[in-house]
């Protein structure tokens, strides 16, 4: 990991610490995610809509976030009904390293939302505000192809920026940041060779209650 003094690149209110984590301590988070996805699968989500979305999701920690028919809410089991595998230790390092409790409490995070992107995964601008607090910031780590990330406003509309994130990279949506919309425009898929099949791991950190 990288002393917490190292150079961030901040656009838009987002801090991006790049390659904040070196190859081997990717490379060991992989094989945890292994493990994890091993108890909780990924699952495709819909839209209460119906609409399959293209990012296949699972979590650990106290809640995942769902979305299906009935909407999107953070629930505390696996739609298979298993509890959500404890968030490792390693991940909560990286939480703790890029200094996200500041003036609060030190409080673990609640959630670890692992999304899965394929060749053509995107996700739309969104705000995260499901939580039912937002004093601590949303934490994102990057594993594998690299990702156009946009970043946008709290209000929805006007100017956006992008930058392409890479296997490694953090960032912290704190602040101003923290209700601010963003989304994941396309993969530079195969860019990365962490994971073998190609594709982008994203872990977001996030204190839901
Ligand atoms: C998210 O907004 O939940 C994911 C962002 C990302 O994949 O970088
Ligand atoms: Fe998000």
């Amino acid at each position: 990991m990288k002393p917490a003094n190292s150079p961030v690149i901040r656009q838009k209110g987002f801090v991006i610490h790049p390659e904040f984590l070196d190859r081997a301590e990717q490379e060991s988070l992989v094989e945890e995610l292994r493990g994890i996805l091993r108890v909780a699968p990924l699952v495709q989500p819909v839209t209460a809509r119906g609409k399959p979305m293209s990012v296949r999701m699972s979590a650990a920690g106290d809640f995942g976030w769902i979305s299906d028919r009935r909407g999107y809410r953070y629930e505390k089991q696996h739609p298979n009904g298993a509890a959500w595998p404890a968030i490792p230790a390693s991940i909560l390092k990286i939480w703790y390293k890029v200094d996200t409790c500041q003036h609060l409490p030190k409080r673990d995070p609640e959630c670890c939302l692992i999304n899965w992107y394929g060749e053509d995964a995107k996700m739309g601008l969104h705000q995260d505000r499901d939580e039912a607090a937002f004093d601590y910031p949303v934490v994102s780590i990057s594993l594998g192809d690299e990702a156009l990330f946009r970043m946008g406003n709290v209000e929805r509309g006007g100017n956006t920026e992008s930058i392409w994130l890479k296997s490694g990279d953090v960032v912290v949506m704190g602040g101003d940041a923290r209700l601010a919309h963003h989304g994941v425009d396309r993969l530079r898929f195969g860019s990365s060779t962490l994971l073998p099949q190609g594709g982008r791991i994203n872990l977001t950190l996030r204190m839901v209650t």
